[in-house]
């Protein structure tokens, strides 16, 4: 089977990740999470491509780049995952299979966090499981797109 390419995005901050509120999320570096996203990418037969960025049309540049050449998206959106339209918007018309991933429970701290506006345009949420969540989002990732080949034959 031909390898599927996987486009990972971290949004705001997440660059700072090790240092940032650690107690919050954790002391991994977003290199070494990238790092095992590509070692868990590669036993399910996926090339992961990572990207972070400060800037929200960044991220919209890579999702409708993707949407040509990946099979999947998998998100941590970061502070954009609370109101940021556009980027649920590209998100949409990318029209890939989507897993939004938070290394916080994002229910369980400040009101603003509760809601997201990518969640109604994900296949499913993983949050609150540090980054153990982003390799549970790659597998339910790699589920939802052998389901949709399967549909479409
Ligand atoms: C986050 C949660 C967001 O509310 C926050 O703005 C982040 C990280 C998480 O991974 O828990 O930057 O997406």
């Amino acid at each position: 089977m031909a390898i599927k390419k996987i486009l990972v995005l971290h949004g705001p901050n997440l660059n700072l990740l090790g240092s940032r509120e650690p107690e919050i999320y954790g002391r991994e570096t977003l290199e070494e999470i990238d790092a095992r996203l590509a070692e868990r990418g590669r036993e399910l037969g996926l090339a992961v491509h990572c990207f972070q960025s400060n800037y929200e049309g960044a991220l919209i540049d890579q999702i409708q780049a993707a949407a040509n050449h990946c099979a999947g998206i998998l998100i941590n959106p970061a502070a954009l995952t609370h109101y940021s339209y556009a980027l649920r918007d590209a998100l949409v018309a990318a029209g890939l299979p989507l897993i939004e991933v938070h290394l916080s429970n994002i229910h369980a701290r400040e009101t603003f966090r509760r809601r997201s506006v990518i969640s109604p345009v994900a296949g499913g949420v993983i949050c609150g499981l540090g980054s153990e969540g982003y390799l549970m989002g790659l597998t339910a990732l790699h589920k939802l797109i052998k389901a949709k080949a399967e549909k479409n034959g």
